[in-house]
């Protein structure tokens, strides 16, 4: 519940260190109203968690959004890109592209671009301008598939070393020394029914970490700690990775990141001779039963959670998923083809109904506050979320954000969610299936 006088909590507990827990500590650390409080952040695993969303070799950094308020957020998050996080940045372009009439992001950009005539931008009318723009090999019938047929390149985006940005964050936290961090997990959190208020977690070994401010940021683990059903859900997108030599690394590296839009299929520049395929889509679910994280008698409920190479490190991407990066790859680059990923990963998203953040207080307990949801397009916002999220934390949430960020009003089942209309690829994956579909065909 938002506090009535907007009090500052003499002490804050943030579990989850990625992207919304770093930056939200950070913001603490240099808002004068906390100067007193006491900050803690604590993670089940060591940092950089090695399965965590924001930990990994690229992400996308853009700023056309087709929302006005997260257009304006990407931009001033961009400008810290460009400046205090420029080492972590390389500004490459994005080429959007699209085939299938079904995909109507493109063509409406495309209008917008048009009408705007932003000289950074240009409007990619065949296969050939994308094929010469993104530097692909792809030549025959294969290749115009690959890269689809219309498109744009903003040569105003780009891409980050994520890892390397949340390093970098991690260390100018460190060295304002007034976060403890705490590596344990959460079990559950500590409420009372009677109060309706949450006073802190238990942690695995059954002790506990009391704060009278708990800011839950455990990313697509957060359903496992509050019951989020109708709001917000872990997907499983597929990633995969394979080694390149130095010279095609250099031939590669500042080509635009590729994003195909009506398979969800891209391809960030390679870095440091290690180059990645992904897909942008609607993910696998991981339906598991868990006891109702907020009821004391514990009944169960089933919730989409993550499922890692933490959990198993024999973990790798279901055939499916590897055949649709596969294909990607030799359409696009056909000299790479025979070549195995030699890593593959499974990485969460957080995905709500509309694509829209979940930055709020919790509706009926004190003490509670959860900033999350990041829907597969958080992570450039880095530089600037935590201040955002430091606003909400104060009862001051953005006026554009009002009625995106808070906490929704109903319940919608998840059959009803319309998401935010960008994703590609497959509908309705159910990941034991189709790990089963694997095997049975290995
Ligand atoms: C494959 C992929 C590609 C993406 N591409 C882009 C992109 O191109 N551009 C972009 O802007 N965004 C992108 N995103 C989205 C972005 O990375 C995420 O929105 C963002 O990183 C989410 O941050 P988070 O803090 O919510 O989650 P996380 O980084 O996962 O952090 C949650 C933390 O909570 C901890 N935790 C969980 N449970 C517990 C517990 N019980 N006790 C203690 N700690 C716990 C975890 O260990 C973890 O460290 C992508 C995401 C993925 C997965
Ligand atoms: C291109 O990117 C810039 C900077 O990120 C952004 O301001 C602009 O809106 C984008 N243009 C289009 C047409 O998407
Ligand atoms: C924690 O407490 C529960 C119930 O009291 C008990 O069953 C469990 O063994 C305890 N776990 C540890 C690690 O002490
Ligand atoms: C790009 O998307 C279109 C439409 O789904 C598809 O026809 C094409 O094959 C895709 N490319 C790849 C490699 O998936």
């Amino acid at each position: 519940m938002t506090p009535s006088n907007a009090e500052i909590p003499s002490s804050i507990l943030i579990v989850g260190s990625g992207v919304f827990g770093l930056s939200t500590a950070y913001s603490l650390c240099k808002n004068p109203l906390f100067k007193n409080t006491a900050i803690t952040i604590v993670d089940r695993q060591p940092f950089p968690t090695p399965d965590g969303s924001s930990i990994d070799t690229s992400r996308i950094i853009r700023a056309d959004y087709a929302s006005p308020p997260y257009a304006r957020l990407a931009t001033s998050a961009q400008t810290a890109w460009r400046t205090t996080f420029s080492p972590h940045y390389h500004e490459t372009g994005l080429c959007v592209t699209a085939t299938s009439p079904s995909q109507t992001y493109v063509p409406a950009s495309l209008a917008n671009v048009r009408a705007l005539g932003t000289d950074r931008v240009q409007v990619l009318e065949s296969a050939e301008e994308i094929q010469n723009v993104c530097g692909l090999q792809g030549k025959g019938e294969r290749g115009r598939e690959g890269s689809g047929c219309t498109g744009y390149v903003n040569w105003s985006s780009g891409w980050a070393d994520a890892e390397g940005a949340m390093r970098y964050l991690r260390l100018m936290v460190e060295e304002m020394g007034r976060v403890r961090f705490i590596t344990a997990s959460v079990s559950r959190l500590l409420i009372d029914h009677t109060s309706s208020l949450v006073s802190g977690v238990k942690l695995g070994d059954n002790t506990t970490l009391t704060a009278s401010l708990t800011i839950l940021a455990a990313g697509a683990w957060t359903p496992s700690l509050l019951d989020l059903r109708g709001i917000a859900t872990a997907t499983g997108q597929v990633l995969g990775y394979l080694p390149i030599s130095s010279a095609e690394q250099a031939a590669l590296e500042s080509y635009p990141t590729l994003l195909n839009l009506s398979s969800g299929l891209f391809m960030i520049p390679p870095s440091s001779n290690l180059l990645k395929v992904a897909r942008h889509g609607h993910g696998y679910k991981n339906p598991t039963t868990i006891p109702n994280p907020e009821s004391p008698a514990g009944e169960e409920i089933t919730v989409s959670l993550p499922y890692t190479h933490v959990d198993d490190p024999s973990q790798s991407v279901p055939l499916e998923g590897q055949r649709a990066m596969r294909n990607f790859l030799e359409q696009i680059h056909p000299s790479f083809s025979g070549r195995p990923f030699t890593k593959t990963r499974i990485c969460w998203y957080t995905d709500t109904r509309s694509g829209d953040f979940l930055i709020s207080y919790h509706p009926q307990y004190e003490g509670l506050f959860v900033a999350t949801g990041g829907s597969g397009h958080a992570f450039k916002f880095l530089p600037v979320i935590g201040d955002s999220i430091v606003e909400c934390v104060l009862g001051r949430t953005p006026d554009d954000f009002k009625g995106r960020w808070e906490w929704p009003a109903e319940r919608l089942p998840e059959t009803l969610w319309d998401g935010d209309g960008s994703r590609g690829g497959p509908v309705g994956m159910i990941l034991i299936e189709e790990i089963a579909k694997s095997a049975s065909k290995l």
